[in-house]
């Protein structure tokens, strides 16, 4: 256990966040998804649970979903990370899966989003085809309170449908 009246360990990492190269200095025990928010502005990154369970922290690490919560900023030195903010165009205000999201009423309070929208993202790039049995496992890492998942289903479907 760290002594909190020690100052924290620092180390100098290289990160790639939506593009955008950034040089980082950040804690020894700092996670990837305080390192997003705090020194990257990349607010689209929710912090839920904290610990691995709800999913809202995900992003796409080196071409993967991770939980940026579980991940130490430390070990994605190096990483190209991207956010919800990549997933639409340039001079395109929202992503077809975003539009899809918003006509289907798949969110409330939008807490869960950006994370349910990096899953979608990656499954619809694995699989563009996917039924709805595989809409339901990608995404049953991501955990809403508000919705009852119908309409996040619905807006999958839809932007697989206009692929
Ligand atoms: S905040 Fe990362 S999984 Fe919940
Ligand atoms: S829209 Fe509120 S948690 Fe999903």
């Amino acid at each position: 256990m760290p002594d909190p009246r020690e100052p924290a360990t620092t180390h100098e990492i290289e990160l790639t966040v939506d593009a955008t190269t950034r040089r980082l200095t950040v804690e020894a025990r700092e996670t990837l998804a305080e390192a997003l928010r705090e020194r990257c502005d990349a607010l689209g990154v929710r912090i839920g649970c904290g610990e691995g369970h709800c999913g809202a922290c995900t992003v796409d690490l080196d071409g993967a979903t991770a939980r940026a919560c579980t991940v130490l900023a430390v070990q994605a030195d190096g990483a190209a990370v991207r956010t919800v903010e990549s997933l639409a165009g340039p001079g395109e205000p929202l992503a077809p899966l975003q539009r899809a999201f918003r006509e289907q009423h798949a969110l409330q309070c939008g807490f869960c989003t950006a994370g349910m929208l990096m899953s979608a993202e990656e499954l619809l790039r694995e699989r563009p085809r996917a039924d709805d049995d595989e809409i339901r496992a990608a995404l049953s890492g991501n955990l809403c309170r508000c919705t009852g998942y119908q309409g996040i289903l619905r807006a999958v479907r839809a932007a697989r449908d206009e692929r």
